[in-house]
C-alpha cells in the first residue's frame, strides 16, 4: 500500500471556483497537495473531477480563487510560459488526445523531442515503454486503427515519457481489462517511487483500495472528504 509521503505542497487550489456559464463544476475548492502524494479524486459523473484536472494543467482557468504549482500561481502565468509549466505535467486524458495522423511510435516520442533529447535516446525509452504497455507490435500503427484501451495504453506511455514531476490521470484505466490496468497502475506506482505526484480521478474503488494514497471526493463541484488545507493567500 502506497504511504503518503507529507512534505512540502506541489499543488495548492485555493478558493477555487469553475463555472461554465450557470453551470457550477466547481464550488469553493481548497486543498494542498503534497509531493510525492498519490491522490485519487472520486465522485459520481458529474462532479468535477475531470474539470479539477483541467485547472492543473492549464486546460481550463478557474473562474475564481487560486491554482499554485510548484510554486507558480497558474492564474498569472502569461502563455509564453505556459509550455514550460506543462512540461513538469504528464497527462492521461479521459479521451486520451492522441494525434490520430501520427503513428504510435511518434506520439510518444513527440515528448522526448521537445524536450530536445537524442534521437538515439528516444528510440531506447519509447520502445521500452511500449514493451511495458504491451503496444510495442504496435509502434508504426495510427491511433484510429487501435482499441479504445490501446490508445490508453499509448496515453499513459506517452504521460510518463518525460518523467514528469506530476501525473495527472483522467480514468487512466476506464477502457482496460484487469490485467491490463495493473500493468498501468504499476508504471504510475513506479513513477511516484521515483518521485513524482500522482492525481488519478477514478470511479474505481477496487484500484483505490489496492493502491492506497489519499482521496479527495468531489460531490456536485464540492469537496466533500478531504483535510482542508491552510489559508495560504
Ligand atoms: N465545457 C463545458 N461546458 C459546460 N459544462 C461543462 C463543461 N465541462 C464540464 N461541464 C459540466 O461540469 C460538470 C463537471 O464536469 P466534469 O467533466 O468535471 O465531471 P466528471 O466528474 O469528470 O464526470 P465523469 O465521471 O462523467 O467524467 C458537469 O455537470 C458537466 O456537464
Ligand atoms: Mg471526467
Amino acid at each position: 500500500m502506497i504511504e503518503s509521503n507529507a512534505g512540502d505542497a506541489i499543488i495548492r487550489i485555493f478558493h477555487v471556483h469553475k463555472h461554465y456559464g450557470a453551470k457550477k463544476a466547481l464550488i469553493d475548492i481548497t486543498l494542498d497537495i503534497p509531493k510525492n502524494e498519490f491522490l485519487f479524486v472520486t465522485g459520481q459523473s458529474g462532479a468535477g473531477k475531470s474539470t479539477l484536472l483541467k485547472l492543473l494543467y492549464l486546460g481550463e482557468a478557474a473562474s475564481e480563487g487560486h491554482v499554485l504549482l510548484d510554486g507558480m500561481n497558474l492564474s498569472r502565468i502569461p502563455n509564453n510560459r505556459m509550455p514550460m509549466v506543462r512540461r513538469k505535467i504528464g497527462v492521461i486524458f479521459q479521451d486520451y488526445k492522441l494525434i490520430p495522423t501520427k503513428t504510435v511510435f511518434e506520439n510518444v516520442a513527440i515528448v522526448l523531442e521537445a524536450m530536445g533529447r537524442k534521437s538515439r535516446l528516444i528510440q531506447k525509452k519509447v520502445n521500452n515503454l511500449l514493451r511495458t504497455v504491451g503496444m510495442e507490435d504496435r509502434a508504426q500503427s495510427y491511433p484510429p486503427s487501435l482499441s479504445g484501451g490501446e490508445q490508453q495504453r499509448i496515453a499513459v506511455a506517452r504521460a510518463v515519457a518525460g518523467d514528469p514531476k506530476i501525473i495527472l490521470a483522467d480514468e487512466p484505466t476506464g477502457s482496460l481489462d484487469p490485467e491490463s490496468a495493473e500493468i498501468i497502475m504499476d508504471l504510475l506506482k513506479g513513477i511516484h517511487r521515483r518521485g513524482a505526484t500522482i492525481i488519478i480521478a477514478t470511479h474505481d474503488h477496487e484500484m483505490i483500495r489496492k493502491t492506497g494514497g489519499k482521496i479527495c471526493k468531489l460531490d456536485q463541484g464540492r469537496l466533500v472528504d478531504f483535510k482542508k488545507a491552510d489559508m495560504i493567500l
